[in-house]
């Protein structure tokens, strides 16, 4: 008997399989957290056209929910417990595609042709993998589109966080411990100017001035 997708998404967030292993081939879970996969079943559609960088529970979920999701990850051994997973829990990845690649290598070829209802960022954190992320994939998001940050905590995904909770185009909606949701209302409409940072607010608040003006008068100094 096929068991419901809510019964199904119910194991998944109590079992939490093991998808992610160490170098030294431990397996554990550093999936989202249970509020984050639940606003992902609870929002996400059949035939909704989504992409996450990384993967594990959260593939798991967008499969689940029939998504038409891509999932970008270079480490293989994390594919393949996903779809284990996927496996024994009885989760369609029949809409699922992995690319085993970086992202910072495979998200520059992107086809701007498809159109994404949503986001997920929770691959590389390196500095800068997280802006690249967001930058290749931001373009492609509708109107109204859902953009899942996680791991704000972290210093280099914190620089993402207070760009975007500062811009116009992007609405914080949620967020839950260290993952944050906005959704976007516009497009930036900077694409034929040759420089517009001073229109961007992460560059132009109090701290940032000052920020600049502490820079200039050191520099002023040194020379
Ligand atoms: C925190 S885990 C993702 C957790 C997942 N969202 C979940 O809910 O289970 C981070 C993932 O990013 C992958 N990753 C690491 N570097 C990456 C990169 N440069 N590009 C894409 N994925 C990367 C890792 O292999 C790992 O699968």
């Amino acid at each position: 008997m096929m068991e419901s997708k809510n019964f199904i998404f119910e194991k998944i967030k109590n079992e939490r399989p093991p998808v992610h292993t160490t170098p030294k081939g431990e397996f554990r879970c550093v999936g989202l957290g249970t509020e984050s996969l639940e606003f992902i079943f609870n929002n996400m559609q059949p035939g909704s056209v989504t992409l996450e960088t990384g993967c594990g529970l959260s593939t798991l979920v967008f499969g689940l929910t029939g998504c038409h999701h891509t999932a970008i990850v270079p480490n293989k051994s994390h594919i393949q417990e996903t779809i284990k997973s996927a496996e024994k829990l009885g989760v369609s990845l029949d809409y699922v595609t992995f690319i085993p690649q970086r992202s910072e290598t495979y998200l520059p070829t992107l086809s701007s042709a498809q159109k994404l209802d949503a986001i997920l960022i929770d691959g590389g954190h390196a500095f800068p993998i997280p802006m690249i992320d967001w930058y290749y994939t931001q373009k492609q998001l509708k109107k109204s589109g859902i953009l899942i940050v996680d791991d704000v905590h972290l210093k280099t995904v914190s620089i993402l966080y207070e760009f975007l909770k500062r811009q116009p185009e992007w609405q914080e909606i949620r967020q839950h411990q260290k993952t944050v949701f906005f959704q976007k209302n516009e497009e930036s409409g900077h694409d034929n100017e040759w420089d517009f940072w001073r229109s961007q607010p992460y560059n132009t608040n109090f701290r940032a001035k000052f920020s600049q003006l502490l820079t200039s008068i050191k520099a002023r100094l040194k020379n």
